[in-house]
């Protein structure tokens, strides 16, 4: 039928199922055969070696802009498409964070003559995004921005050789840009596997920077996916359920990432790590997976919406994933044994000097902001110290129990 449209899915050079796209809808209409299914995207159900449609489009829908990005509606009229699906086959669903794509039903295209980390790709889209107008009369759609997450305004732009995510802030302050940035700062003075972001001021608005971290052979997948392979039981927690999911697929260090996670976005009040803020990296052809994926996307933190005078207050803070509150979350840390909070000296100061210029960020917030991130240290430095006089109590009677014991059985 003319309004549908037949491809194979693909993993990297793995033909996965074959798929009809509707037109239409840009929604998987009809699935074929399935030619590998250890291939099929993670947290798919599969029966009888039948794949979950519903759950396949989900996943699909899932690699376009979001709806609710930054400035989509004005790009689309300019692209004159009426929704953000309608880019994905542009590209043939090329991403920069995984190996998936398709591949039109009689063509023998392969990955490596049209992958992204290698070839090079048109900004058009994602000057359209940034509210540039394209560049040139001829518009390509071939851009890893088609299927790239996210609210905040971004695009794709390889700078020296390297693919990097150009990622813009929000609203009046502009702060996600500085956030990210200092975020990647803490990290790294904490050693906790990181996305390094750097700053970048264009026409005084400014936008983070960060390298691609997935190569042609590893693949992000988000905590979101990896949740869905396995049913969450009610009385499981989400933290718990990550765990479990995480153990039977064999994903290695999960609970120590997790501890420095949940200290970070401690630190910077973090209001958005969702379950696709997070999640682990695998080998997109051996499909081992390496690990957790290095800690990224950090922006909306440090009261970013928040107007000046609310700074530093916990009371309209909301927290994500595990808890709904920081003071809760912080709680299923399992140990602060490798945390050197003294490393952290000094940080609102370069936190001062990151924001030091800012059209957006005036010295009375900036202010507030220094201190009030001297306040997370502190309160930090004051659960761990209590964590610590706990155990230390607890060691003791444990000391004594023993030698109670030891005493009591001697006697015996
Ligand atoms: N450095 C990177 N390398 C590879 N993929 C990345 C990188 N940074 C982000 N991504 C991918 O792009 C998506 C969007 O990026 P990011 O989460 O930073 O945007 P955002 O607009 O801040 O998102 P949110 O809507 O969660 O606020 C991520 O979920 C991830 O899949
Ligand atoms: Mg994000």
């Amino acid at each position: 039928m003319a309004d549908k449209k037949q491809y194979t899915l693909m993993h990297k050079n793995i033909p996965v199922a074959d798929i009809e796209l509707d037109e239409a809808t840009c929604a998987i209409s009809a699935i074929g055969p399935v030619y590998e299914a250890s291939h099929i995207p993670v947290g798919t159900p599969v029966k009888k070696g039948v794949i979950d449609r519903a759950a396949l489009n989900d996943w699909w829908k899932g690699r376009a802009i979001p709806a609710s990005r930054s400035g989509i509606k004005n790009a689309l009229l300019e692209l004159n498409l009426a929704t953000t699906q309608k880019l994905l086959d542009k590209c043939l669903g090329l991403s920069l964070s995984d190996q998936y794509w398709i591949r039109p039903i009689h063509s023998d295209i392969q990955w490596s003559e049209i992958n992204f980390f290698e070839h090079s790709f048109s900004e058009d889209v994602g000057n359209i995004l940034f509210g540039r107008g394209s560049s040139s009369a001829q518009m390509s759609l071939m851009s890893p921005d088609n299927t790239s997450d996210g609210w905040l305004k971004k695009k794709w732009k390889i700078i020296d050789g390297k693919r990097c995510l150009i990622k813009g802030g929000s609203g009046a302050t502009q702060q996600e840009p500085y956030n990210e940035v200092l975020a990647s700062r803490i990290m790294e003075r904490l050693s906790i596997p990181h996305v390094p972001y750097r700053l970048l001021v264009e026409d005084d608005y400014p936008y983070s920077v960060c390298e691609d971290f997935i190569t042609p052979q590893t693949e992000l997948i988000s905590a979101w996916y990896i949740m869905q392979t396995m049913k969450k039981p009610n009385n499981v927690s989400v933290y718990q359920h990550y765990l479990n999911c995480c153990e039977a697929a064999g994903i290695p260090g999960i609970r120590d990432s997790l501890d420095r996670m949940m200290v970070v976005d401690y630190l910077i009040a973090n209001e958005d790590r969702h379950q696709n803020n997070f999640g682990v990296v695998r080998n997109a052809e051996t499909l081992e997976y390496l690990g957790a994926a290095p800690l990224f996307d950090s922006g909306t933190s440090l009261w970013f919406d928040k107007p000046t005078a609310m700074i530093g207050s916990k009371e309209k803070l909301s927290c994500k994933p595990f808890k709904n509150s920081h003071k809760e979350q912080i709680k299923l840390v399992t140990s602060f044994d490798w945390l050197d909070l003294n490393a952290l000296q000094g940080i609102e100061e370069e936190l001062r000097e990151l924001v030091r210029g800012s059209l957006f960020i005036d010295e009375a917030r900036c202010d507030a902001l220094c201190r009030a991130l001297k306040g997370r240290v502190d309160a930090l430095t004051d659960i761990v110290n209590t964590q610590r006089t706990v155990y230390a109590v607890s060691d003791c009677r444990d000391d004594v129990k023993e030698d109670v014991t030891y005493s009591g059985s001697e006697k015996d």
